[in-house]
């Protein structure tokens, strides 16, 4: 079963073209697997989480009810790039399966809106938020050193509670990073093989085989998409995670949920004034 599909230049060269499209189903059935797994794994086998106590416990009346977490432009962001996200993977990948439609118009539109959310969120997150709060740091790497061994039955302390991110959402953003600028990149040149707005159209500005890299790369990259979305959605909605889901909705985390998962020496709020409470959240929350 070979992952690519090849054409003949005319030249005689072998190059290739797209992705095979059965690595649709493997990154369906690769998501719906680890889904699975993952439920059944927390259902009938998890110990219940400890953390390690705090050097410094903090008085939980200074914490305010509501523990702003994403400002409205962060969430704007996020739910702008959800939309278009899933309308590239049906507009890309519907058709594949069978579903016939001119898919390609709608699905440069969404990819010109993603691009532009993504370059919104890099100068956004470089500038105006706390950039480092979504790299892995040297606490989460002790500490999943910690949970390796406490999770084979070997003798380590308890990890501390978390930043503002957990590590597990850290290294996803991380793979997002690679899977979506892969996309953007390839999508960007790719959209001179067509006609858009932007630019006229130029399909030989590369060679085929640059080309067919670069369908395929973009295919790769679409497909392992799949994946991560079946992954993000699936821990959206798990209960244990829904205070987080509902954070990017209404932008703050209640009081409790706080205290219990994250370490406010390592992700500070602001004390609380009663005035101040709801008020929402500014960009570097
Ligand atoms: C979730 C992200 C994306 C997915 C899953 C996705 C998926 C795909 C797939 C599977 C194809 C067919 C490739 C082939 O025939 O080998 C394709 C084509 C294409 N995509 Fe994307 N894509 C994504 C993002 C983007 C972005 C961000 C852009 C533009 C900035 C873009 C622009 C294009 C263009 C212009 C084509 C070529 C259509 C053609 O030559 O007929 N895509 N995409």
């Amino acid at each position: 079963m070979d992952p690519l599909q090849w054409a003949i230049d005319p030249w005689g060269k072998i190059v290739p073209i797209h992705i095979a499209w059965f690595l649709i189903w493997v990154a369906g059935i690769a998501g719906l697997l680890f889904v699975i797994v993952h439920a059944i794994f927390v259902r009938y086998f998890a110990k219940p989480r400890q953390f390690e106590r705090d050097a410094a416990p903090v008085v939980p009346a200074q914490i305010p009810e509501h523990v702003p977490r994403h400002s409205l432009t962060a969430r704007a962001f996020h739910w702008i790039m959800a939309a278009s996200m899933f309308t590239l993977l049906f507009t890309a990948f519907l058709p594949k399966l069978g579903f016939q439609f001119d898919w390609v118009t709608y699905h440069w539109i969404a990819g010109s809106v993603l691009t532009v959310s993504i370059l919104f969120h890099i100068i956004h997150a470089s500038f105006f938020m706390d950039f480092w709060s979504i790299w892995p740091d040297r606490i989460d790497l002790r500490d999943a050193w910690r949970r390796i061994l406490r999770f084979v039955g070997k003798p380590a302390p308890p990890p501390e509670r978390f930043a503002k991110y957990p590590l597990e959402n850290k290294l996803y953003h991380g793979a997002i990073i690679a899977a979506g600028l892969s996309s953007i990149v390839t999508g960007v040149f790719m959209m001179f093989r067509v006609r858009t707005i932007f630019f006229p159209r130029n399909p030989y500005l590369f060679s085929d085989l640059t080309w067919g890299m670069m369908y395929v790369l973009h295919g790769l990259a679409g497909v392992g998409l799949i994946a991560l979305i079946m992954v993000h959605v699936y821990f959206g909605i798990r209960p244990e995670k829904r205070p987080i889901t509902k954070s990017m909705i209404f932008g703050w985390m209640s009081r409790d949920f706080y205290l219990e998962e994250h370490d406010p020496n390592r992700w500070a709020v602001e004390i609380s004034s009663p005035s101040r409470e709801s008020a929402g959240t500014r960009d570097e929350d």
